[in-house]
């Protein structure tokens, strides 16, 4: 290649992936797949073994990238965090296998184990506490995380056994399973707040909260695969992995030690498929030497050790022609283009349709009409289309036109600067964002009134409903004559709104749809402010101060509360006898259950939700499995029998809902009906 072509190019990669490591590490928001941002590196790392002149001090091949952020106190490595040289051939496999032989000139076994796809993470045990979990930052330097890992619910924060060093470093990942990850996501799509892309974003963007309750709640999972070289004195790594085991310490049992090639390609081939069962996600498998002395023997480049190297599994993909393309208009009026796919198999499930993001996204795909495009499904709800193949598009095929009016009310849509997506501003009467409004109010984790699409469409249809307050002004008899509805249906629903009235003034919070405020923002700001009035009257300032809350949230607050119409609306939904302010005041939030770690099984007078709720607004824990570090079994109706079983094994206490509220201050601890009965 031409010198100054091989500069340019240099240049130019560096550039992109120092980006997109950007992206990756810091947004958790990558906006390429993680094989071409490996492809791109490849092509950068043999570029510079050619013209290595060109090489930046600090090129993306010589530094991991950083994931370094603000907010958490920096501390540096005691032994530099590196990476893992990957490929995703398995002839370089085969290649990087014969020159660690031909190097060690002796037999050697492999340790072969997942590569967990998540984020890194460094515990430091003294005299078997934990006292510090680092994040890699940028492997030199990272950010302290401990409080934060002391809410993952597998970290042991004390070690079991004996023979652990006074002080020793152990290395692994922090993951976030599939069911945590989905139920996150759903969370976060019903609130209007853009969902991750892959549970290793979100594993590394909960990790980083500045909120450890909420970090609890995310139900990360942490699994251990590296002992630094020195601290430990066994002779070889899998040893030092079975001895962290007996120290209590989580490190998966899926690794397997192989003698020679074959065995490792048949490893591979396993887990190639066996993965898609794993209850977490896994990119890859790792192949290390498993003999410490010749760890040590071969040593490490700036970047990663020369004992070790990563095969990854290419993320499925499919090909498949657009059918056409609809754009949905969502409860914020954000447009949103969807593309209708000829069905496909990813995955184990059948794929009709796709997310084209946004406006951007379409040109920089370059898609046009009946285009085949690649779909991808790694780990995401939403398939992407990730490329489009231009060999097999029709002669003459036409670059799709963005709407410039809302496909449901024609009004011009809009595009204010920084925003990624097209607006209908038209928020007072498009009918889909005041349907996708209401939808949003009756909703489970909202005030759960029992209305779906169907029932929300008809009151609309019929001019019934326009605003949620306007549900509590119907009438039984107006209901009663409506198609469909009988005298039982009339009751069931009558009687969901009145519950309804019990709802908590955080779920209230949520329910109005106040843009980029989820649940969990919701919450913060309930406990912090403890009214809707002193929300309303908060100034940017006083809602910066809240953590976790920051100033795209404490805007739109803004904005809501300065149209008149959500004001109105808010004093109407106050007259109908909603919660507007926390029980009491924020005051009656107790901590009597400081510190206490639950386990909750059964069924409750209250949904297990609410149960949650309960137990965490007076400073309990909740985690998903019993362990010896869980405090209390919370067994209500029918628990669990293998919990209780478990929970008698560890020796650990089993209440039932009535002890529980004798713990709790005399506000909740009453004994009443799920109607009566008030959270806060
Ligand atoms: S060993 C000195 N083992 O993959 C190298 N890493 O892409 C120590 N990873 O930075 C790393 N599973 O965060 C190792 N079984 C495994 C792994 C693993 C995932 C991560 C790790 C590393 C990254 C490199």
């Amino acid at each position: 290649m031409d010198r100054i072509i091989a500069q340019k190019r240099i240049e130019e990669l560096t550039r992109i992936l120092r980006e997109n490591s950007r992206l990756y590490y810091v947004e958790n928001a990558p906006v390429i797949s993680d094989y071409e941002f490996d492809m791109l590196m490849h092509e950068l790392e043999s570029l510079e073994a050619d013209f290595p002149e060109f090489a930046a001090p600090d090129s993306p091949t010589r530094r991991v990238g950083s994931d370094s952020e603000a907010g958490f106190a920096k501390v540096a490595h005691k032994y530099p965090m590196l990476s893992l040289a990957n490929t995703y051939s398995i002839t370089e496999v085969e290649e990087f296998a014969a020159r660690a032989e031909k190097s060690l000139n002796q037999a050697f076994d492999w340790c072969c184990e997942l590569k967990f796809d998540g984020t890194a993470i460094c515990l430091t045990y003294r005299k078997g506490v934990l006292v510090q979990a680092l994040t890699r930052g940028d492997g030199v330097v990272g950010d302290d995380v401990t409080a934060n890992a002391l809410r993952i619910s597998n970290i042991p924060h004390r070690l079991k056994g004996s023979g652990y060093p006074d002080e020793f470093e152990i290395r692994g990942e922090i993951l976030m399973p599939y069911e945590s990850f989905d139920r996150l996501n759903r969370e976060r799509e019903e609130s209007e707040e853009a969902p991750f892309a892959n549970p290793r974003n979100a594993a590394s963007g909960s990790l980083k909260l500045q909120d450890s309750a909420e970090v609890a709640r995310r139900g990360l999972m942490c699994t251990l695969y590296h002992i630094p070289a020195g601290q430990v004195d066994f002779p070889t790594h899998d040893e030092a992995l079975r001895a962290a085991e007996s120290w209590g310490l989580p490190v998966s049992e899926h690794r397997r030690l192989c003698r020679g090639i074959a065995e490792v390609e048949e490893f591979i081939g396993h887990w190639d498929t066996a993965r898609k069962q794993l209850p977490f996600p896994t990119d890859g498998i790792v192949l290390k030497i498993n003999e410490l002395a010749f760890q040590r023997q071969l040593g490490y480049t700036a970047k990663s050790p020369r004992w070790a190297v990563a095969y990854k599994f290419k993320a499925e993909q499919a090909l498949t022609p657009v059918l056409s393309i609809d754009y949905q208009v969502g409860r914020t009026g954000a447009v949103t283009p969807v593309a209708n796919l000829e069905p496909v198999f990813i995955s184990g499930t059948m794929v009709r349709r796709a997310t084209l993001v946004n406006e951007d996204q379409m040109r920089q795909l370059d898609l046009h009409e009946g285009d085949w495009v690649y779909v991808e499904k790694g780990g995401e709800i939403i398939p992407k289309i990730t490329g489009t193949d231009p060999s097999r598009r029709a002669p003459g095929a036409r670059v799709p036109v963005f709407p410039s009016v809302c496909p449901d009310c024609g009004t011009p849509l809009v595009r204010t600067e920084g925003e990624a997506k097209w607006f209908c501003p038209n928020t007072d009467s498009c009918p889909t964002q005041i349907r996708g409004r209401l939808l949003h109010f009756v909703s489970r984790k909202a005030m759960n009134i029992l209305a779906g699409d169907a029932t929300v469409q008809q009151l609309y249809d019929l001019g019934l409903v326009r605003m949620p307050s306007d549900l509590y002004r119907l009438h039984p008899m107006q209901l009663l004559t409506l198609e469909g509805w009988q005298e039982r249906s009339v009751q069931r629903f009558t009687d969901s709104l009145k519950e309804s009235l019990q709802v908590g003034f955080e779920r209230v919070l949520y329910a109005v749809g106040i843009r980029f405020v989820g649940e969990t923002t919701a919450r913060d700001l309930a406990r912090h402010f403890g009214s809707m009035d002193k929300i309303a009257s908060a100034s940017r300032e006083e809602l910066l101060s809240v953590p976790n809350i920051g100033s795209v949230i404490a805007d739109s607050v803004l904005d809501f509360f300065s149209r008149e119409g959500n004001v109105r609306e808010i004093a109407r939904l106050r007259e109908s006898g909603l919660k507007m302010e926390m029980e009491g005041g924020t005051e009656t939030l107790s901590g009597n259950l400081d510190g206490k770690t639950f386990v909750i099984s059964g069924t409750y007078s209250i949904s297990r939700d609410d149960m949650k709720a309960l137990i965490q607004a007076h400073g309990g824990r909740i985690s998903s499995s019993l362990s010896a570090r869980t405090d209390y079994l919370l067994a209500g109706e029918k628990p669990g029998p293998e919990k209780m079983k478990k929970a008698a094994q560890l020796g650990i206490a089993v209440l039932d809902e009535k002890a529980l509220r004798a713990m709790l201050p005399s506000g909740d601890a009453k004994e009443e009906g799920p109607l009566e009965l008030t959270l806060f």
